[in-house]
């Protein structure tokens, strides 16, 4: 079975938006600790936070509670940074996802370029593999992105699918075709393949087509129908779809 990855930044995005400069003691809500907590209890596979350079939602306390409470479930994602590097290798989550930022940008636009920066992330990957951590690359389904990531011994590659969330009916088809090679490259070269961004109840099935799926991250839309049914039922509702595969 495809397996479920929340990502539950934007519920403290939701914090943020009250408590960014909280002091009067009172406990700032919703907590993402929480939140992770009842999408496992649920039925989710995994928990995936972006710890962003510029903080605007999950903060460094709430990524060290997350370690505690569920660091074998854990997926953080990082740019590939010292600092970040560092906080990674303290914390030991189960896996790691690099991605690209931007701090102009409102959510991760595209995949990391992995092919342009092979040489600077090599020793970046060469330290997470050492550390026993699953690491994994958030990449455009493009060839020579996917033959970076062997050539890096990534464990994982994650499939940006933004392309395929935001084509219009017509472009659909050729984005799910792109999708679906990279896919395939992927699982000739050994390499796991998950994918995300811009998944919603709405278009899964289709996406549900792509060979050699493990694992999909979907956020917004899914914190985007808890508001509406609750977090339980919201991740039970994206994990009825997926298990139709
Ligand atoms: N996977 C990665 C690597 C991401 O950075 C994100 C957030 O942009 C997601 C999955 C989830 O995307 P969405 O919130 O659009 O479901």
């Amino acid at each position: 079975m495809i397996r479920l990855g929340v990502n539950i930044d934007h519920l403290a995005t939701l914090r943020q938006a009250r408590y960014r400069n909280h002091t009067n003691g009172a406990s700032p809500e919703p907590d993402p600790v929480a939140a992770a907590r009842l999408c496992l209890a649920a039925g989710a596979h995994s928990i995936t936070v972006h710890l962003r350079e510029d903080r605007r939602h999950i903060q460094d306390e709430d990524v060290l509670r997350l370690g505690r409470e569920c660091r074998e479930k854990l997926n953080l994602e990082l740019a590939a940074t010292p600092a970040m590097l560092d906080f990674a290798l303290r914390l030991k989550p189960a896996e790691v996802c690099l991605v690209p930022e931007n701090r102009t940008e409102v959510t991760t636009e595209g995949g990391l370029d992995a092919a342009r920066h092979i040489e600077s992330l090599r020793p970046v990957i060469q330290q997470l593999n050492a550390a026993g951590i699953l690491t994994s690359l958030f990449l455009s389904p493009e060839p020579h992105q996917i033959e970076a990531a062997s050539a890096l011994h990534a464990h994982v590659v994650e499939l940006h699918t933004g392309c395929f969330a935001d084509a219009t009916p017509a472009q659909r088809p050729a984005t799910l075709e792109k999708l679906k090679s990279a896919a395939e490259q992927s699982h000739r070269l050994k390499i796991q393949v998950n994918a995300g961004h811009g998944l919603r109840l709405s278009n899964l099935p289709a996406l549900l087509s792509l060979p050699h799926l493990h694992t999909l991250n979907i956020g917004h839309s899914l914190l985007s129908h808890a508001i509406i049914v609750g977090l339980d039922r919201s991740v039970r509702d994206f994990l009825a779809v997926i298990s139709q595969k």
